[in-house]
């Protein structure tokens, strides 16, 4: 178990940048997500503390050891693709064990590590079939092997679930955050998937335009995003959004063509808001009341059944809200509403910078 620490990282490809002034702290045995959108410069990022790429600038630490220039194999660290990377033409115990004979290990303890990764992971019974034998999910688990099998200090996964069907991801998640549970290595895990940071990380970094956005449980990012950007990342249906001027005398307000809102209870962040902002709402916590009762009105355009609960399609201000209500609750496509909300539950962006208030 390691710590990995990265300072001020930057990366540009000729004149464009692709990270910039990336600060992260890693604990030892943590479990951190990097997320974000395609393009955002998350592999870039994973392939910078492997070592398969260099920083433009910046410092990069594992352990105590200052490793921003030593090569790949001299970090202590495994990675597991989204291709798999497995040696087409070896089977599945040579794929194993290819880097441990590299390593010149001992035959004893190669064997002793085959077995005890490939029961961990349940492969025992593919050892001797070759990779286009196997299943994507088998695939995968022996590519997940692989990097297991050194016992390295740090283990870096890029979007490795990508290529499974949505059951087989779901159980891979699974099993690799209960590897985690039981081996206690550090992970890096890159994806672009929301449900897999919630679920997996003890700490998500969301990443957009080569920036950390913010860097903190699932739980806070979700409850107290502090970008305009994390909030409309982060949950489905997203946020709702409304726009308006923010009025701090006389209690804190949302000041709108369609009437104030009153914004008392909404607990600062950042400074005395002002200005023009952005208000965000996720769909459960909006209640509906009577037409009049609510402090915004709407019509249901429509619903979407999803089993569990359903989600009330409306226009607020011109904008397409959702709204999370039981699948009991009597509702029907047309009917008029009324919309309540608590301040606390509520988030405030400005407008110019994104940042919350
Ligand atoms: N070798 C490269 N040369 C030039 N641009 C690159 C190179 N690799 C990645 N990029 C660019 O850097 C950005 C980030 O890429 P990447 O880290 O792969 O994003 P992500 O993994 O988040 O999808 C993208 O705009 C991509 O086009
Ligand atoms: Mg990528």
């Amino acid at each position: 178990m390691k710590s990995i620490r990265l300072r001020n990282v930057s990366k540009s490809y000729g004149a464009t940048p692709v990270l910039s002034g990336i600060n992260l702290q890693i604990e030892p045995g943590e479990f951190i997500v990097l997320l974000g959108p395609s393009g955002c410069g998350k592999s870039t990022l994973l392939n910078i503390i492997a070592g398969l790429e260099d920083p433009s600038g910046g410092q990069l630490l594992i352990g105590d050891r200052d490793v921003t220039t030593a090569e790949p194999a001299d970090r202590g660290l495994a990675m597991v693709f989204q291709s798999y990377a497995l040696f087409p033409t070896m089977r599945v115990r040579d794929n194993l064990t290819f880097g441990l004979r590299i390593d010149r290990t001992p035959r004893a303890e190669i064997e002793k590590r085959l077995k005890w990764v490939s029961e961990l992971l349940q492969i025992e019974g593919l050892l001797d079939r070759k990779p286009g034998q196997l299943s994507g999910g088998q695939r995968q688990r022996v590519a997940i092997g692989r990097a297991l099998i050194r016992s390295t200090d740090v283990c870096l996964f890029d979007e490795p679930l990508s290529n499974l069907d949505a059951k087989l991801r779901t159980e891979t998640r699974v099993e690799i955050k209960k590897l985690h549970r039981d081996l206690g290595t550090t992970i890096v895990y890159v994806t672009h998937d929301q449900v897999e940071a919630m679920t997996m990380a003890d700490r998500v970094a969301v990443l957009s335009g080569g920036k950390v956005e913010q860097y903190d449980t699932p739980q806070a990012i979700y409850d107290k995003p502090m970008t305009r950007f994390v909030a409309g990342f982060l949950g489905s249906p997203s946020m709702n959004f409304l726009s308006g001027t923010v009025v701090a005398e006389n209690g804190l307000r949302l000041v709108r063509d369609g009437g104030d809102l009153d914004l008392s209870g909404y607990d600062v962040a950042n400074g005395t808001p002002a200005g023009e902002a952005e208000l965000g709402i996720r769909p459960e916590a909006l209640r509906l009341t009577a037409p009049e009762a609510g402090r915004l009105r709407a019509r249901v355009e429509s619903i979407d059944l999803m089993g569990a609960d359903r989600i009330l399609w409306m226009s607020v201000d011109g904008r397409l809200w959702s709204v999370r209500v039981e699948r009991d609750r009597a509702c029907r496509e047309g009917e008029e509403i009324g919309l309540d909300f608590s301040a606390t539950a509520a988030s405030l962006f400005s407008r110019d910078t994104g940042a919350r208030f």
